[in-house]
């Protein structure tokens, strides 16, 4: 109880260390761009249009487009940041450059996934910061560094912080260079949202393993990663605001043994969008984690120093699982983490502002308000 108690307590300090940026203190109204992709059976006009509420549309929809967001989203956004400030929709594609230049916005929120190769995350932000327009969230080199999986693990790898043991392979034959001990999961370097991470990427053998890669590889136009499993309790760390300001919010378990039994204890594709619905939400999140004060602070720990590392700005959400041995490891980064507003689709980085009593609109403000200060705009 007392122990419960304390990392309640130590949340609350933390957080509160972070109320410099509450949208209070800032009253200058700004043009904002807001620069977003939507899924493509939505579209968006610019103007407000009613909501597309048929979300397993979506999640019966292949994974090509599973990082894009929904209609929903991006109207939530807009809304969020059109309470305190003018707020211009950009989509981001090519003719984003012209926009941006013409319009000339004090500052762009960007939650654009664009598409095509690891610098897609990063073509929006390079595109700003050659017309020195500032902008949320992290740089190009970050957003870069945290799509490839693996050039993650080596970064963290070099600063300590706690990772498993990988392969990247680039070809089935680099399987000779297979040193790593089963349980292995296999996934795409470079995708997010659980993209190629399926029920059936936890292999168990050598076989099992060659006969999915060979499919995969045809599938996938990119090199895997095998990493051995982490088979303890699965938690997600969001993170907001810079430097001494950067505050963890309440930290997010994902009870993965609450899966159905048929499906491997990973969060995988299945796991996010097809067991899980909006007619039938899969509960299997607890926000705050029910963990002792000492954990908490090591995992709040562990993904600070792997935001400082990463050089994350703004915010982002860090994937942690632990080991054999109880200790936290990181699994990856999402710099541009996934803001559905609906608390039923079970968004982790909005799940645990709410824990922390932020309503959606108040996060979405201090998201864009720790930009603002960092570019000194106020
Ligand atoms: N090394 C690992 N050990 C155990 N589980 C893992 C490991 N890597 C990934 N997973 C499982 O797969 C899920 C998706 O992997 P992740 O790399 O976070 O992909 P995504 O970018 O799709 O979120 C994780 O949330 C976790 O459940
Ligand atoms: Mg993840």
């Amino acid at each position: 109880m007392l122990r419960n108690f304390l990392y309640v307590l130590y949340f609350v300090q933390k957080f509160l260390k972070g109320s410099v940026i509450s949208s209070s203190l800032l009253n200058k109204k700004l043009k904002v761009a807001l620069t977003y992709n939507v899924k493509p059976e939505e579209n968006i006009s610019g103007e407000r249009t009613p909501l597309s509420s048929n979300s397993n549309a979506i999640k019966n929809f292949n994974d090509t487009y599973a990082e894009w967001d929904s209609i929903e989203t991006i109207n939530a956004i807009k809304d969020s940041l059109q309470l305190y400030h003018e707020v211009i929709m950009i989509e981001a594609n090519e003719d984003a450059f012209e926009k941006f230049r013409n319009i000339k916005p004090d500052i762009v929120f960007n939650v654009a996934e664009c598409a095509n190769s690891t610098s897609r995350e990063a073509q929006i932000p390079a595109m700003l910061d050659m017309l020195q327009i500032p902008y949320s969230g992290s740089d190009p080199l970050t957003l870069t560094t945290c799509l490839d999986k693996a050039r993650t693990k080596e970064v963290l790898s070099y600063h300590g912080i706690p990772t498993s043991k990988f392969l990247l392979l680039e070809a089935l034959r680099d399987l000779e260079k297979f040193n790593l001990r089963f349980p292995v999961i296999m996934k795409p370097v470079a995708e997010g949202s659980s993209k190629g991470i399926f029920d059936s990427s936890l292999i168990n053998n050598i076989g099992e393993l060659k006969s999915r890669l060979t499919e995969l590889f045809s599938e996938y136009n990119q090199p895997f990663l095998l990493e051995e499993f982490l088979p303890g309790r699965e938690f997600t760390v969001a993170i907001l605001g810079n430097e001494e300001e950067s505050i963890v919010l309440p930290i997010v378990e994902l009870n993965l043994h609450e899966l159905p039994s048929h499906l491997a204890p990973i969060y995988s594709y299945e796991a996010k969008w097809v067991v899980d619905t909006k007619d039938n939400p899969l509960n299997i999140f607890s926000c705050p984690a029910k963990i002792t004060y000492d954990l908490a602070r090591i995992i709040s720990d562990t993904a600070l120093r792997t935001y400082k590392v990463l050089r994350c700005k703004d915010w982002s959400r860090i994937d942690i699982r632990l080991d054999a041995n109880g200790i936290p490891n990181v699994i990856e980064i999402n710099p541009l983490p996934g803001v559905l507003p609906d608390p039923n689709d079970n968004s982790c980085y909005p799940k645990a502002a709410r824990t922390a009593g932020l309503s959606y609109q108040e996060m979405i403000n201090k998201v864009l308000n720790a930009a603002i200060k960092r570019h000194n705009l106020t």
